[in-house]
């Protein structure tokens, strides 16, 4: 159907308090719905192969948000988690998270470790979540693990272990962000230097599978480059 596929989609998440707010309602009841999106999406990507996505669930920022939305999101992760656990061993998709892991309270953390242990053999589909996650952050946190170790020099290739993705998984090919908004907020930094970028107005929520594949067929246009001059081809 596609010329070619992403094989890691990262995905922005935004437009949750926006799709609440047309309707009258609290933000929270946005991001509520906004889980079902994800599950969609995992869906949608385990469908059409996409072997990795990546999805912005709570950036170092967000912790600014007042704090019942900011304790909301931390208990909706917690339950989604603790309800979906035996499905997504069920069907065979692998969740694990990036980001800091010091400041999330304990219940949604205990979750979080749990749900990647349990998940580890899982091969269908490997979901990375992004919490408390922020590109700087992330870049901060290697520097200080290699200056602790005594490094003195370093090159890319070396960096990028210290960072938070496991080294197989490859860099996104494709960034979605929904909700109108064009930019990165400070979401994977060194990982997108590459990255096909695409924007929609589409808030999360409403988020389908039509805009899905709108953007698969968007990427599957895309010549990339490399800053060289032919298309790569190894997708
Ligand atoms: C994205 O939706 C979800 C999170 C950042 C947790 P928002 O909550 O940012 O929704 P808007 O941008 O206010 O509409
Ligand atoms: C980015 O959305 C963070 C997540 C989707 C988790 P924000 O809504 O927090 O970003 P800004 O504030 O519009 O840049
Ligand atoms: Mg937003």
């Amino acid at each position: 159907m596609f010329s070619k596929l992403p094989r890691h989609i990262a995905f922005i998440m935004d437009g949750n308090g926006r799709w609440a707010q047309k309707r009258g309602l609290p933000r929270i009841y946005g991001h509520a719905k906004g889980v079902k999106t994800v599950e969609n999406v995992i869906n949608l990507s385990k469908e059409f192969g996409i072997p990795f996505i990546t999805l912005y669930a709570f950036s170092t920022e967000n912790w600014k948000r007042p704090k019942e939305e900011v304790e909301f999101l931390m208990e909706l992760l917690r339950e989604y988690l603790k309800s979906n656990l035996e499905r997504f061993k069920r069907e065979n998709i692998r969740l694990s998270f990036i980001g800091r892991r010091d400041r999330i309270p304990q219940e949604t953390l205990r979750w979080m470790e749990k749900t990647e242990e349990e998940t580890k053999y899982c091969s269908a589909i490997w979901v990375f979540v992004a919490v408390d996650y922020g590109g700087r952050d992330e870049i901060i946190r290697a520097i200080n693990k290699l200056l602790k170790e005594g490094k003195k020099e370093i090159d890319e290739t070396t960096f990028k272990n210290y960072l938070d993705f496991p080294p197989e998984v490859p860099e996104p090919d494709l960034l979605i962000r929904t909700a109108g908004e064009r930019r990165i907020s400070n979401f994977l930094l060194w990982h997108i230097a590459y990255t096909e970028l695409y924007f929609t107005d589409t808030l999360w929520p409403d988020f389908g599978r039509e805009d899905f594949v709108k953007a698969l067929e968007d990427f599957s246009k895309r010549k990339r480059k490399f800053g060289g001059l032919d298309e790569e081809v190894d997708s």
